[in-house]
């Protein structure tokens, strides 16, 4: 492996990369980063559907930032990918990796031949099994198949996949950091057709939640009733703001935006009782309360949105430090009007490859 590794978020709009230099080091450091417009319909909901498009963006952003590396990582994580809580008999990790499959077969909703498998120890129990100790886990079940698409997609664009990792985790290595590093910190990235929440505690990922919605499904709600384009749809929606202070635009007719007003409170007011749902089960379930909360995502970025999930979850809630604690080389590169925030899961999929 060079020394520097390239982490790749193809996201349902767009493919960020970053350019990591001495991953899975303290050194580590961010030395290029960009982003490129992805062809509506070539991914959708993290699905490669379009890969020859999805080449050609990559070709387009190793031009446009420079890339130095062709070594990627390539982050997988979308509803597909299936998270439980597992405890098996302490072993060690090499071994149970190994005899996973075994172990799962009947826990699963496909056949193991079909998934990948991984498993991440939280914490072991001396003397609770039968045997023996126990270790307590998370349990990571992804569908092969496309995570193969994604792979042959990058190599179609001629670079080397040195590793895929998960998306929950590349955001906790990155946001889970400093301060936020100490007792239990719930991770939520809303996307456009992913919402993924993570909750590490003392910065030990321990639960994982990945659904299917996002600032997409406000969109086509639009599209649907008002018969307009998609592109108009995004529009009308972002001029309407999605929870602070909604307002009447000039441009738009009375009638459209309280039909917009109606879409966005209804989508708006289920994603964030979902996510309220979602973090009182972590707390009931694991018998301790989430001390705060990190926004990212294109929608988790949203002005208004991180008051309007403290107010109804009763928890803090601050937006993620892009970066979180990776400098940024002083001569990085990137492409023109990159926002950092973007780069979040990009960086922490460069930072968390081992180096060989
Ligand atoms: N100012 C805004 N107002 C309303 N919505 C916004 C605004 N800015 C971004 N969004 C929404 O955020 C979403 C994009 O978020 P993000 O860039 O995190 O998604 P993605 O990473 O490309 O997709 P995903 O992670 O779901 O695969 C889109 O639905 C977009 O409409
Ligand atoms: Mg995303």
């Amino acid at each position: 492996m060079s020394r520097t590794v390239v982490g790749i978020d193809i996201g349902a709009g767009s493919i960020r990369a970053a350019e990591v230099r001495k991953p899975g080091t303290k050194h580590a450091m961010v030395m290029r980063a960009g982003e490129v417009e992805l062809s509506p319909g070539a991914v959708r909901a993290g699905d490669i559907l379009e890969p020859n498009s999805v080449a050609d963006a990559l070709r387009r952003l190793w031009t446009t930032a420079g890339f130095k590396s062709k070594d990627v990582v390539i982050g997988v994580g979308n509803h597909k990918v299936i998270s439980r809580e597992l405890a098996l008999p302490a072993m060690p990790l090499k071994r149970i990796r190994e005899t996973l499959a075994f172990q799962v077969q009947d826990m699963l909703p496909v056949a193991v031949d079909q998934a990948l498998l991984d498993f991440y120890p939280i914490r072991q129990k001396e003397g609770e099994g039968e045997e023996g100790d126990i270790v307590q886990g998370l349990l990571i079940a992804a569908l092969k198949e496309p995570v193969e698409a994604k792979v042959d997609a990058v190599r179609l664009a001629g670079l080397n996949p040195v590793g895929v990792d998960l998306t929950p985790f590349a955001l906790s290595r990155v946001l889970v950091h400093g301060r936020v590093a100490v007792g239990t910190t719930a991770i939520i990235d809303v996307g456009e057709s992913t919402t993924i929440i993570v909750i590490a505690r003392d910065a030990v990922p321990q639960f994982v939640r990945i659904v299917p919605s996002g600032g997409d499904d406000v969109t086509r709600a639009i599209v649907e009733r008002l018969g307009v384009e998609a592109s108009t749809a995004e529009e009308l929606k972002r001029s309407v703001g999605l929870v602070a202070a909604p307002h009447a635009p000039e441009h738009i007719t009375t009638h459209q935006y309280e039909i917009v007003l109606e879409i966005v409170f209804s989508v708006m007011s289920e994603m964030l009782s979902g996510l309220r749902n979602t973090l009182k089960y972590y707390s009931s379930n694991a018998g301790r309360d989430v001390d705060r909360v990190v926004l990212t995502g294109g929608v988790g970025s949203v002005e208004g949105f991180a008051d309007a999930l403290s107010e109804l979850a009763q928890i803090p809630v601050t937006a993620g430090d892009p970066l979180g604690g990776f400098e940024q080389a002083p001569d990085s590169r990137h492409t023109a009007d990159i926002d950092w925030k973007d780069l979040t899961v990009a960086v922490g999929l460069a930072s968390g490859a081992v180096q060989r």
